[in-house]
This record gives C-alpha cells, sequence and structure tokens, in this order.
C-alpha cells in the first residue's frame, strides 16, 4: 500500500500544508493546524468496498422534488429503558448515531451496558471498549446481575480493525466507549487528539449510515463541561446526549441538547443504585431538599424541561463581601443571567448588592436552562439578604425583563397542577400566567412588576 498523505489544515482559513508550523503560513492565525488525511484518498481508504456496495441504493445522488419523497416510518426500536427513550424521542432509529457526554464516573458506561443488555433481547449488539478491559466489563455486568448471553464484546481501538470486526458481526447496535481511545492508522497524532477524534468519527458514522446500524459514541468532557473533541464532533451525529448530577447526589439526569429524531431539552431522569442505574419513571419532586423548617435564601420553583414538569429548589446566599469585586457564582444556572437579574434589582426594586458576594445553586445537580428560573433567584436573593424565609408551601415562576416587568412562560397551567399535585398552597406566578380557572387547593397569585413580587411575598 502506498504511503498515505497527510496534510496540516487551517481551522481558521482552510489553507493547508504539508508540514506542520505554530503559525499559519497563509492567514497568520497561531495554533490552527492539525493534521488531516488528503481529501482525495479518503474515500478510497478502507471505505472502498462498503461505498461500491451501497451505490446502488435508491435516491442516491439524484434530484427529486420533496412531495415524491416519501418518508420512510422511521421504525423506532425501544431500547427497553423508558428514561433513554424518553430523551432519544421515542426510540432507536436504526443508522442514527448518538454521541454521549459526561464526567467520568458519572454512570456512562453503566447505561450502555444495561441498555445494550436490554435491546440484545431483540437485536444483535456489540460493546466495543476501549478504556476498560474485557475482564472489567465483565465484573460491572456481574455486579449488576445482568443476563450476559445477549451481549458481544471487543476490546479494539483501531478503527480499521473495529470496522474489520463489524463487517463480520454485522450487529444492529453498536457502543463505542469511548471515542477518545479510537485512532485511526491513516493518521499519526496520537488517539484522542482532534484530528483523530474527527477522522475515527467520520469512518464509524459513515459506516452506519451505509449499514442502517444504530451508534452510540461515548465523549468526554473537558473541565469547562462541554464534549472534548472538535466541535465538529457534535455536527456530525444525529443527537447528542448530556449526563448530568453531582456526583454527590444519587440521581442522574440525561439531557438532549441535539436530536434529529426527537425533541431537544428532553430529560430522563435515573437513580444511580448499587445495582446500577435505576430508571426515576416520577422525578417532579426528587430535587427538593427536605428541611422541616423554612429557611431563609430557598425558594421552590416549578420548571418545565422537555415535556415534563419539575420542581427544583433554588437556593441563594448573600453574604457581606470584602473583595474589590464581590463573587458571584451560579451552579446550575446561568452566569450572566444572575448579573443581569442583580442589575435589575437594583434599578427597580432599589436593592443594592454592590458590597455583597451572591451564591446560587439549584438543588441536586440539576441544570435550568429556562428563563422561567428569574422570579425565583430574585427571591431566593431577596430571602438571604433580609434572612427571612419564605412559606414553605410558595412556589414560583416567571421571566423577569430588563424593564423590572415579569413576563409568562410556556405552559403555566401544567406547571401550576404539578405544584398543587404537591401540595404547595401558594403560587406567585406572571398575571399573563393566570390560569382562567381556578385550580384546587391553589391560591395564585398573579403579578406584572417586580415590586409587587416583593411586595407580595
Ligand atoms: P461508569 O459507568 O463507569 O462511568 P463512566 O463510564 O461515565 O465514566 O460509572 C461508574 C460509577 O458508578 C462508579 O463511580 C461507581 C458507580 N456505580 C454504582 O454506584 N453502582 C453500580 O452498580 C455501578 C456499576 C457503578
Ligand atoms: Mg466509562
Amino acid at each position: 500500500m502506498s504511503r498515505i498523505k497527510v496534510v496540516y489544515s487551517c481551522s481558521t482559513c482552510g489553507a493547508q500544508q504539508p508540514k506542520w508550523s505554530g503559525q499559519c503560513p497563509d492567514c497568520g492565525a497561531w495554533n490552527t493546524l492539525s493534521e488531516e488525511v488528503a481529501a482525495s484518498r479518503r474515500a478510497s481508504v478502507g471505505q472502498g468496498g462498503r461505498l461500491a456496495r451501497f451505490a446502488g441504493q435508491a435516491g442516491v445522488g439524484q434530484v427529486q422534488s420533496l412531495s415524491e419523497v416519501t418518508p420512510d416510518d422511521v421504525a423506532r426500536q425501544p431500547t427497553g429503558v423508558g428514561e433513554f427513550d424518553r430523551v432519544l424521542g421515542g426510540g432507536l432509529v436504526p443508522g442514527s448515531v448518538v454521541l454521549i457526554g459526561g464526567d467520568p464516573g458519572i454512570g456512562k458506561s453503566t447505561l450502555l451496558l444495561q441498555t445494550l443488555v436490554r435491546i440484545g433481547a431483540q437485536q444483535k449488539t456489540l460493546y466495543v471498549t476501549g478504556e476498560e478491559s474485557l475482564q472489567q466489563v465483565s465484573l460491572r455486568a456481574h455486579r449488576l446481575s445482568l443476563p450476559m448471553v445477549a451481549v458481544r464484546l471487543l476490546a479494539e481501538t483501531r478503527v480499521e480493525a473495529i470496522l474489520a470486526q463489524l463487517d463480520k458481526e454485522r450487529p444492529q447496535v453498536i457502543v463505542i466507549d469511548s471515542i477518545q481511545t479510537v485512532y485511526t492508522e491513516l493518521l499519526q497524532s496520537a488517539p484522542g487528539s482532534v484530528s483523530q477524534v474527527r477522522e475515527s468519527t467520520a469512518q464509524l458514522v459513515r459506516y452506519a449510515k451505509h449499514t442502517g446500524t444504530a451508534l452510540f459514541v461515548v465523549g468526554h468532557v473537558t473541565k469547562e463541561g462541554t464534549l472534548a473533541g472538535p466541535r465538529v464532533l457534535e455536527h456530525m451525529v444525529d443527537t447528542v446526549l448530556y449526563f448530568e448530577g453531582d456526583s454527590s447526589s444519587r440521581y442522574r439526569v440525561i439531557r438532549a441538547v441535539k436530536n434529529r429524531f426527537g425533541a431537544v431539552n428532553e430529560l430522563g431522569v435515573f437513580a444511580m443504585t448499587d445495582r446500577g442505574l435505576r430508571e426515576v419513571t416520577n422525578p417532579s419532586a426528587i430535587f427538593l431538599s427536605s428541611h422541616s423548617e423554612p429557611v431563609p435564601g430557598s425558594v421552590v420553583m416549578v420548571t418545565l424541561e422537555g415535556s415534563r414538569p419539575l420542581l427544583v429548589e433554588v437556593q441563594a446566599l448573600v453574604d457581606e463581601s470584602h473583595l474589590s469585586n464581590p463573587r458571584r457564582v451560579t451552579l446550575g444556572l446561568e452566569h450572566n443571567r444572575l448579573a443581569m437579574l442583580l442589575a435589575v434589582l437594583h434599578r427597580h426594586a432599589g436593592v443594592a448588592t454592590f458590597d455583597q458576594d451572591v451564591f446560587v445553586n439549584v438543588v441536586g445537580g440539576v441544570r435550568v436552562t429556562e428563563t422561567g428560573v428569574d422570579l425565583a433567584v430574585l427571591l431566593a436573593v431577596m430571602s438571604s439578604l433580609h434572612n427571612r424565609a419564605l412559606p414553605r408551601d410558595l412556589v414560583v415562576f416567571g421571566e423577569v425583563g430588563l424593564a423590572g416587568e415579569i413576563r409568562p412562560v410556556p405552559n403555566g397551567q401544567e406547571r401550576l397542577q404539578e405544584a398543587a399535585k404537591h401540595g404547595f398552597q401558594r403560587a406567585l406566578i406572571p398575571v399573563a400566567n393566570a390560569p382562567k380557572k381556578s385550580i384546587k387547593g391553589l391560591q395564585v397569585t398573579g403579578i406584572s412588576r417586580l415590586d409587587e413580587a416583593l411586595n407580595a411575598v
């Protein structure tokens, strides 16, 4: 075989160089050159046979009008794990590629092994492990008391070898754990480098698409919590899932951030037990902490993640600061949003926090990504600042605008019903979200401005 041609291309301007250098000679950007297989060789190496085989597929390379194309009924295969199906949009689609990211030790390998065993009852599956030895995987399966006949295992990290095995085994569902350990012999760089991750993923995705195999790819996350490796990874796959959760809490949340086959921001909730991950099918109140007395700085809100209302507790601590730049720390919330809310609080309610450190936390390690949390954050901050607890049976939600107005959020009625179901008796919400019919057992106060909210509590 002739030597494979490698080029170094700049991620800023796209120019290709025969040699690596620290600065791109074309655009002058620093540290942007990365190794790539020269384009002309790409299609022919390794994939030749496979491409030829599928060239006869209907619709390939022909222009058609949209009306002529009938969507195949996407045959979704339920995985047997209900919460996982929920984030996938109702089940696994053949030929789809799902990327799963999350902190080390959060339970990615555990979830995928459990899922594969369930799927294995109906379909051929293959678990490719690059991180753990076969013994370690078997040890985990024993610990989880899983029936082991259904799953085939492979310990391999070279993509070409994996593809050869896939051709032999012809599984319908594959797990690659993890993509950072996999490498292709086309490139010289180390496994886990940007170019290796991109090229290996590309080869695996091509295989999945051509053969209609469902592929799960585990990806590491960086310190900042985003998927390690090239950003293009997220574009190459159909679905991106993140595993979230506090390592100290036993609850784990899996969230879809991109899904070509379903809704995003849908959540699946699991609990980590000594027998693996267990589904939590009714998670709405698990993120509340259990104080017996009302405590200052704590407010319960109803958030709507995906299609499911969740009760979460927002906690704030406001403390006198001795720093020239007081601290603004958020956990589970967007940082900039807090700075904005504190500015609104100062401007429209006359409450200054420039000499205070402000910490805001969402209990249980969940992330709240919607604006309905604004009102809860401000009330928690006020409650901590004045050291006065809010009533325990109060629930709030609502977006706060820059002009100090309280704006409605989607699905108000559903949120209120969920709160009533869990025994909350008072709700403070945007006036536009006030229900037309009263909700049994819940006294609803609609407000339209921030100062009204502060007066009401
Ligand atoms: P793992 O699936 O190996 O995480 P990842 O692949 O995301 O790195 O998760 C392992 C963690 O889960 C480990 O810290 C131990 C814990 N665990 C349990 O608590 N119970 C169990 O039954 C198993 C298998 C793991
Ligand atoms: Mg793992």
